[in-house]
């Protein structure tokens, strides 16, 4: 099954050249032979992520932000993403933090959400190219099955 995957970076200190993690992520979408839709480095910034993240739904059937969503006042991925969706989908969050801790017990300070948009899946992943790429692969084996079942076609 094909799925369209966007990837939202956030961050005020890289730009699109050095996005590590987001390029990762693009690889790592091809390879399960997916199609990655857009991929775009916004500063830590509120209303900007929401922005993206709207932008991006318009085009993608899961959108990934990638970084943002650590203990920093800074960081407001999650905020920015409950601004513009409307319903949690608590459970992919909380394996991506539960598989994460067998292998930091930092993956506790993660406050990431996993939400939808319509029937577009948004989901916060960590910043670090090491964390991000930990994180896909523990959730995303889930991720046809959200496109057909928010589609319509249950288990
Ligand atoms: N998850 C994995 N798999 N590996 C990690 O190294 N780092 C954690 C957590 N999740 C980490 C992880 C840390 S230190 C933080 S602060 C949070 O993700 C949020 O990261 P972010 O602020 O880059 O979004």
């Amino acid at each position: 099954m094909d799925i369209k995957i966007a990837i939202v970076t956030c961050s005020t200190t890289r730009g699109r050249e050095d996005d590590t993690a987001g390029a990762a992520l693009e690889q790592m979408i091809r390879a399960a032979g997916w199609t990655p839709v857009g991929r775009v480095v916004v500063k830590d910034d509120r209303a900007l992520i929401s922005e993206a993240i709207i932008e991006a739904c318009g085009q993608a059937d899961i959108v990934l932000t990638c970084g943002g969503s650590g203990l920093s006042l800074a960081d407001v991925t999650p905020e920015a993403t409950a601004d513009v969706c409307e319903r949690n989908v608590p459970g992919i969050a909380e394996a991506m933090r539960a598989t994460s801790m067998l292998k930091t017990r930092r993956a506790m300070l993660s406050r990431a959400v996993c939400m939808q948009r319509g029937s577009t899946l948004v989901l916060n992943l960590p910043g670090s190219l090491k964390a991000a790429t930990e994180c896909f692969e523990a959730v995303s084996d889930q991720f046809e099955h959200v496109v057909a079942m928010t589609a319509g076609e249950g288990h």
